[in-house]
């Protein structure tokens, strides 16, 4: 009842507010119109997501660095954005987790080729702009992103930051488990960890339907953990979540972190399952149908509180 009260309050403010256009020009109409072309991805997991592509050791002083080769598909495009550790929109470029990773040499990961993709893939061409969220950090344990935990409310107070000039949260990409392939208990735990996870997210971003896209294991500690691992990662059998796997592709020479090339495949199978869940011409979500409905409700409502509020005001 409460709500209903709100709603109708802030519902006869803002029509209220659409009828003065001299007051506050234009301003409701571009608040709109960024809400319905900015496309936001939260990146979260483990280095494998931060993107180490293109990171080779030193053997003599054993210091990690990045080749700093940038493939064609994880150029800088001005419709991809990233929010950058302070939570401000700049224009994306590798290595996508350098300031949010800090503490590693950051590579290739799979965020540019995944958004590039999506772009190649809007045929229309219309303005739409990528807004990726990098979270992953290295070397980080399914427990570690429990609800609660210092990465966990960093990603959900990251994600929201994301929305405050407007925009949709489209997908999380998830990809993480190698530092749960340690031993056999943690393995065994994965899948009821991660999906408490998926669903605390959900609930935290009040999007129940969020799609996420997980990312099945190519390497980590143990075989035999590596496979119960990813056999929880195969079996999580949630609405809108999807799996691809990355069991084959290359490696660097550390037999852990997927090459560069392997980076940018990665990317482009992220961007082939976000985009079965989208009608064929289009990426704006299935999601969108609730939306579609209440924002029509909300614009009749609107239209019939702007009828009274021109009767009140005259
Ligand atoms: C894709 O095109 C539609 C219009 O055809 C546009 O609304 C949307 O923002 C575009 N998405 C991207 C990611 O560019
Ligand atoms: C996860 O990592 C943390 C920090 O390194 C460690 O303390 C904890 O024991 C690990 N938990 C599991 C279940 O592996
Ligand atoms: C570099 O060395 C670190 C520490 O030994 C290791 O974790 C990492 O996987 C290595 N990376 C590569 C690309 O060999």
């Amino acid at each position: 009842m409460l709500l209903f009260a709100l709603l109708f309050f802030s519902l006869v403010a803002q029509a209220c507010s659409a009828s003065q256009p001299t007051t506050h020009p234009h301003q409701p109409q571009q608040q709109k119109t960024e809400q319905y072309t900015k496309h936001i991805f939260i990146l979260a997991g483990q280095s494998n997501m931060a993107g180490r592509g293109g990171v080779v050791n030193d053997t003599v002083t054993g210091i990690a660095t990045w080749d700093g080769v940038v493939p064609p598909e994880c150029r800088p495009n001005p419709s991809i954005l990233r929010l950058s550790a302070d939570l401000t929109w700049i224009e994306a470029r590798e290595p996508l987790h350098a300031d949010i990773d800090a503490k590693k040499t950051n590579g290739i990961g799979p965020g540019m080729a995944f958004a590039k993709a999506i772009l190649v893939a809007n045929r229309s061409g219309a303005s739409g702009v990528i807004g990726l969220v990098p979270c992953a950090v290295g070397g980080t344990n399914i427990t570690q992103w429990a609800r609660g935990s210092f990465l966990y409310n960093q990603m959900i107070r990251r994600a929201k930051a994301a929305l405050n000039n407007g925009g949709t949260i489209r997908a999380l990409l998830w990809y993480q488990g190698e530092s749960d392939t340690a031993n056999r208990e943690d393995a065994k735990s994965y899948k009821n960890r991660v999906e408490t996870f998926f669903g605390d997210v959900r609930l935290d971003l009040q999007s129940p339907a969020l799609p996420i896209i997980q990312v099945a294991l190519a390497s980590g500690e143990e075989a035999a953990f590596i496979e119960i691992v990813r056999e929880a990662q195969l079996g999580v059998d949630f609405l809108n979540v999807r799996t691809v796997d990355a069991k084959g592709l290359p490696l660097e020479p550390d037999g852990l972190h997927l090459t560069t090339p392997a980076q940018v495949r990665l990317g482009q199978m992220l961007a082939a399952a976000y985009l079965q869940f989208l009608p064929s011409s289009s990426t704006t979500g299935t999601s969108d149908a609730p939306r579609t409905l209440s924002n029509f409700v909300s614009n009749l409502v609107i239209f019939l509180l702007l009828k009274i509020c021109s009767i009140t005001i005259s």
